[in-house]
C-alpha cells in the first residue's frame, strides 16, 4: 500500500469501518461561502453543518477534499515549482465528527490510523497542542504513550485554527514526521522550525467556537472534531522520499512532460517540469468544476495558473501546446477517484489547447520584451512597473508570470508602479465613457462597477450559492441600505442568478440573510458585466456588506433551460428543412414558451412544421449530453457553430453542442452546435418534447416560430386531446370515428339544405287557393303576385320569379327573400307580354328603396337587387304595387 490511490482508499476506508459516511469532495468553487475563491480545506463543505445552520443525515463523516491554494487569501502559485511541498492543487484527507465524538476518539483514530493502517514508525511522530489544551496533551500521553518532550505546547494561532476571521473554530493539535537529521530543521516552535526535517502531516481542530464578529465568539452547539491529512505528504512519507514532486502522481506527470518535451527533468529544467506537473492538475480540476479562463476573478486565476505553466513548457522548448497532451495521464491516475476529470476530458483537452495557442501567439514577443528590458539589470533590481504593465496589457502576462520569468535572475519587479499603471488606464477607459451618448444613464452602474468591479457568475454550475452584497441601486443612485417594502436594486460579488441575455430573461428567485427575506423578480445585466438583481424586501433590512444566500427559482429557471435547448434544436431543424438561408432574426426565451424569428420567404405548409418538430424530437429522444466548450470566436465559427450576425463576441465564446445527426452529409456528426451563453439542460432529454404551437409572418421575409417544452407541451397536448374528447362525446361517437362522423354530418346538412330550399320554393308559390295556385291580385289590369320568402337563398329567388311568371301567364312578379340577420334581397320579373310597359329593373329600384337599399340591375324581364331592412318588406311590395298603378 503506498500508491496515491490506495492511500486514499485506505483513509477512506478506515473511517468508513469506524462509522463514518465516506462524502464526496464538494467542487472547487465553494458554494457555501461569500468571499471564499476556491474551497482550500475539507471543512469548507460542511461551515454550516458544524455551527447548527444545516443538519446532514449522518453526525460523523471522511472526504478526500479538492483543494486549491492559488489567489484569494491562501496563495501558494509563487513557489510552486520551487520548493518540495507546495501546490496550487492538493487533496486533503479527513475526518469529521459533527457534536459525535471528541477529542479522545479523534487522537485515538488518528495514532490508529498512522500508526498501524499506515505503519508508521512511531519513534518519528511528535505532536504538537494548544498550550493552554491539558486534555489534549493528555490524551496524546493516555493513547500514544508519547514521552512529554514529544508533546509540544505552542501558544501561536498555528495551534487555534480559525477558517477565517469568522465562522467555526478552535484549538488543534498538529502531528509532525521526522523526516531525518540528514534534513535541515528542528522541531515545532524551535528556532529551525521552518527548515523541512520536521513535517506537519496532520491537522486534528477541536471545533468549540464560532466566530461571530471580530470580537465575539461563542460555543459551538456541540464540539465537534474536523481534521486534515495533506494527502501529497503522506504519500512522500509511505513511499519513502522526502519531496512530494517525488510521489507516483507526480512521477508520472513529470515522466509524461519529459517525454513529451524530451527534456529530463533535472538542473535548470526541474522546477518547470514541476510547475506544469502541479498547474496541470489544478487547471484541470477547475475546468472540471466549471471555471473557464477570463480575464476576472477565479476565471483569472484559472488564466494565471494555466499561463504561468505555459511559459514553463515554452521554457522547455516546447513547439506545440504541450498540457492537453498531459491530460490523459492525469485522468489515468486520478480519473478513478474523481469521475468529474472523465466526464469533463473534452472540455478540459480543448480549454487548455486553445488557452496554449493563444497566449503563444504573443508569450514570445513578450519574452522578447522582457529580455530586452531586462538585459543590463542585475540581481537585486527592480523591472518598472510601466513595462510590466505593458507585457500584462498587450502581451497578456500576469504579473506573476513575468515576476516568475525574473525569479532565476533575483531580479524583482515594481508592483506598485504595475498597479499605478493599471489605475491609470482604467481612469482613461473611464474618462473615454463618461464621453459617450448612453452614458448618463449607465453613469450609476459605471461607478458599481468601478468600485466593486464585475459579478461574477456561478449559475452554470448551480442554483444556490452565498455571495457578499457589494452595492444596493434605487433610482439611479448608490444607497446604503433598504427594508421591508422596498424595491432596490441588488449586486453580489458572485451570484447564480442568469442576468438576461441572448433573448433568455433574466433569473428570479430569492436572496435570504441574517433577518431578511428578499424576492428578485429579474436579473439584468449593466455597464457590461454588474449583474443587478431586481428585488423587493419582503422581510427585515439588508446592507450593503451583507452576506446573502441565493437561490434561483428552479422551476422557472429549469423551464427556461429547456426552452433554450429546444430554441436550439429548431433551429437547427429549420435549416435542415428549409435550408441554410434561415438564419436568427431574434429569440425569446421565457419560462412560459420559446419564441424564435428567422429569416424565409414564404409561410411553411403543414407537412415542413411537422418534419420541423419531429427532428426536433428526435434528437432530444437521443437524450444526448448538452456539452459546453470555450473555443476561439474563429475557430467556433469555422467548425460549423451558428453565430448571430452583427453579434458582438468577446476572442472566447462559449459554444454548445447537442445530439448527433442521423442524415444527410452531417450524419454521425454534432448535430447542434452554436454560440451560446445562456443555460442548457444537461442531457437533450430532459427537453422531454418540443411541440411547435404556431406559426406566421412577422415581417417582410421574416417569420416567427412558438413553441412549447415539457410539461407546458404536455398540458397542451392534453388540452387538445380533451377538446377531441369532447366533440367526440357530443357526437357521440368515439374520437377516431369523430372526422368521419362530422363529414357524414356535413353531407346530411347540405343534402337537408337543399331539401329546405326546394320545399320553401314550393310552398312559395302554391297552396294558397282552391286549385293550388299561388294567390295574386290583379293591379290596373295586371297580374301581380308579390310575396315574402324566408329560407330561400338569394340565388334561387330568381328560379322562383320564373315559376311565378309562367303561373301567371302574364303578369309581374316580385319576391323578396329575408335572411336571418334581417337583410333583404328582391327579384322581379315581367312576362314578354308586359315588358313594353314595366322593366323589371325600374320595378326592383322601387322596392329596394323600399327596403332602405339602392340601386339593382337586371334585364326588362328579370331584375334583382338587395335592401338592408326586411322589415319594410310588405311596404316594398306595397311601393311596387303603386307603380304598377
Ligand atoms: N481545517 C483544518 C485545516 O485546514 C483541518 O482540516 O488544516
Amino acid at each position: 500500500m503506498s500508491g496515491v490511490n490506495e492511500i486514499r482508499s485506505t483513509f477512506l476506508d478506515y473511517f468508513r469501518k469506524n462509522g463514518h459516511e465516506v462524502v464526496p469532495s464538494s467542487p472547487l468553487v465553494p458554494r457555501n461561502d461569500p468571499t471564499l475563491m476556491f474551497t482550500n480545506a475539507g471543512m469548507v463543505q460542511f461551515k454550516n453543518v458544524f455551527t447548527g445552520l444545516e443538519a446532514r443525515p449522518y453526525s460523523r463523516a471522511t472526504t478526500s477534499q479538492k483543494c486549491v491554494r492559488a489567489g484569494g487569501k491562501h496563495n501558494d502559485l509563487d513557489n510552486v515549482g520551487y520548493t518540495a511541498r507546495h501546490h496550487t492543487f492538493f487533496e486533503m484527507l479527513g475526518n469529521f465528527s459533527f457534536g459525535d465524538y471528541f477529542k479522545e476518539e479523534a487522537i485515538s483514530h488518528a495514532w490508529n490510523l498512522i500508526t498501524k493502517e499506515f505503519g508508521l514508525n512511531k519513534d518519528k511522530l511528535l505532536v504538537t497542542v494548544y498550550h493552554t489544551d491539558d486534555d489534549a496533551a493528555n490524551f496524546w500521553k493516555k493513547i500514544a504513550g508519547l514521552s512529554d518532550d514529544r508533546i509540544i505546547r505552542i501558544a501561536t494561532n498555528d495551534n487555534f485554527w480559525a477558517m477565517g476571521d469568522t465562522g467555526p473554530c478552535g484549538p488543534c493539535s498538529e502531528i509532525f514526521y521526522d523526516h531525518g537529521d540528514h534534513i535541515w530543521g528542528g522541531p515545532p516552535g524551535s528556532a529551525d522550525e521552518d527548515g523541512d526535517r520536521f513535517i506537519e502531516i496532520w491537522n486534528l481542530v477541536f471545533m468549540q467556537f464560532e466566530q461571530v464578529t471580530k470580537e465575539e465568539r461563542i460555543d459551538l452547539p456541540r464540539p465537534s472534531i474536523d481534521t486534515g491529512m495533506g494527502l501529497e505528504r503522506i504519500a512522500a512519507i509511505l513511499q519513502g522520499v522526502h519531496d512530494n514532486y517525488d510521489i507516483d502522481i507526480f512521477k508520472a506527470l513529470i515522466r509524461a512532460s519529459e517525454e513529451a518535451t524530451g527534456v529530463k527533468a533535472e538542473g535548470g529544467q526541474r522546477a518547470s517540469h514541476r510547475v506544469i506537473a502541479d498547474h496541470l492538475r489544478s487547471a484541470s480540476f477547475l475546468i472540471a468544476d466549471g471555471v473557464l479562463p477570463s480575464n476576472e476573478g477565479r476565471g483569472y486565476v484559472l488564466r494565471r495558473i494555466m499561463r504561468r505553466a505555459m511559459r514553463h513548457a515554452q521554457l522547455l522548448g516546447a513547439r506545440d501546446p504541450l498540457m492537453y497532451r498531459l491530460l490523459p495521464t492525469l485522468i489515468r491516475k486520478m480519473g478513478q477517484a474523481y469521475p468529474e476529470l472523465v466526464r469533463a476530458e473534452a472540455l478540459i483537452s480543448e480549454t487548455l489547447k486553445l488557452e496554449e495557442t493563444r497566449f503563444r501567439k504573443t508569450l514570445e514577443r513578450g519574452l522578447g520584451l522582457l529580455s530586452d528590458a531586462t538585459e543590463n539589470m542585475s540581481e537585486g533590481q527592480s523591472l518598472d512597473g510601466e513595462t510590466a504593465f505593458k507585457l500584462y496589457d498587450t502581451y497578456g502576462f500576469p504579473l506573476d508570470l513575468t515576476q516568475d520569468a525574473l525569479r532565476q535572475r533575483g531580479i524583482n519587479v515594481d508592483t506598485d508602479g504595475f498597479s499605478a499603471a493599471m489605475e491609470r488606464q482604467k481612469a482613461e477607459a473611464r474618462a473615454n465613457w463618461s464621453g459617450s451618448g448612453d452614458a448618463a444613464t449607465e453613469k450609476v452602474w459605471f461607478q458599481v462597477r468601478d468600485k466593486v468591479g464585475t459579478t461574477e457568475f456561478l449559475g452554470y454550475d448551480t442554483e444556490k450559492a452565498e455571495g457578499v452584497v457589494t452595492a444596493l441601486v434605487r433610482d439611479g443612485s448608490v444607497i446604503e441600505a433598504a427594508t421591508a417594502g422596498e424595491s432596490v436594486s441588488i449586486i453580489v460579488n458572485q451570484t447564480p442568478f442568469y442576468a438576461e441575455s441572448g433573448g433568455q430573461q433574466g433569473d428570479a428567485g430569492f436572496i435570504y440573510g441574517d433577518g431578511f427575506v428578499i424576492e428578485v423578480t429579474d436579473t439584468v445585466k449593466r455597464a457590461d458585466g454588474v449583474f443587478v438583481h431586481q428585488a423587493a424586501i419582503r422581510e427585515g433590512k439588508i446592507q450593503t456588506g451583507d452576506a446573502v444566500e441565493l437561490v434561483v427559482d428552479h422551476e422557472r429557471r429549469s423551464r427556461m433551460r429547456s426552452n433554450h435547448s429546444a430554441t436550439h434544436l429548431l433551429h437547427e431543424a429549420l435549416r435542415e428543412t428549409l435550408g441554410t438561408h434561415v438564419a436568427q432574426k431574434g429569440s425569446l426565451v421565457a419560462p412560459e414558451r420559446l419564441r424564435f424569428d428567422f429569416s424565409h420567404p414564404k409561410p411553411i405548409s403543414e407537412d415542413e412544421l411537422r418534419k420541423i418538430e419531429n427532428i426536433a424530437n428526435e434528437i432530444i429522444l437521443q437524450n444526448a449530453p448538452v456539452n459546453t466548450r470555450l473555443m476561439a470566436v474563429d475557430d467556433a465559427i469555422e467548425a460549423g457553430a451558428m453565430a448571430l450576425f452583427g453579434e458582438k463576441y468577446g476572442d472566447e465564446v462559449r459554444v454548445v453542442s447537442m445530439g448527433t445527426a442521423t442524415k444527410g452529409d452531417k450524419a454521425g456528426k454534432t448535430y447542434s452546435l452554436e454560440l451560446c451563453g445562456g443555460t442548457h439542460v444537461r442531457q437533450t432529454g430532459d427537453i422531454g418534447l418540443v411541440r411547435v404551437v404556431s406559426e406566421g409572418a412577422v415581417a417582410a421575409g421574416v417569420r416567427r416560430m412558438e413553441a412549447l417544452t415539457g410539461e407546458a407541451a404536455r398540458l397542451y397536448l392534453e388540452e387538445q386531446d380533451d377538446r377531441v374528447k369532447a366533440i367526440a362525446s357530443a357526437l357521440k361517437t368515439t374520437p377516431s370515428e369523430a372526422l368521419e362522423r362530422v363529414n357524414s354530418l356535413m353531407d346530411e346538412r347540405r343534402k337537408l339544405e337543399k331539401e329546405l330550399s326546394e320545399a320553401r320554393k314550393k310552398l312559395a308559390l302554391v297552396g294558397d287557393s282552391a286549385d293550388g295556385a299561388a294567390a295574386h291580385e290583379v293591379v290596373n289590369g295586371v297580374n301581380f303576385m308579390g310575396k315574402v320568402v324566408s329560407g330561400v337563398a338569394p340565388r334561387d329567388l330568381k328560379p322562383l320569379a320564373d315559376d311565378g311568371k309562367k303561373q301567371l301567364g302574364s303578369g309581374v312578379v316580385l319576391f323578396i327573400g329575408i335572411d336571418e340577420s334581417n337583410k333583404a334581397s328582391a327579384v322581379v320579373g315581367v312576362t314578354e307580354d308586359l315588358v313594353s310597359r314595366f322593366s323589371a329593373v325600374d320595378l326592383v329600384r322601387v322596392a329596394s328603396a323600399a327596403l332602405g337599399g339602392a340601386g339593382g340591375g337586371g334585364r326588362p324581364d328579370m331584375a334583382q337587387a338587395g335592401g338592408p331592412d326586411g322589415s319594410q318588406a310588405a311596404n316594398a311590395i306595397a311601393a311596387v304595387k303603386g307603380a304598377l298603378a
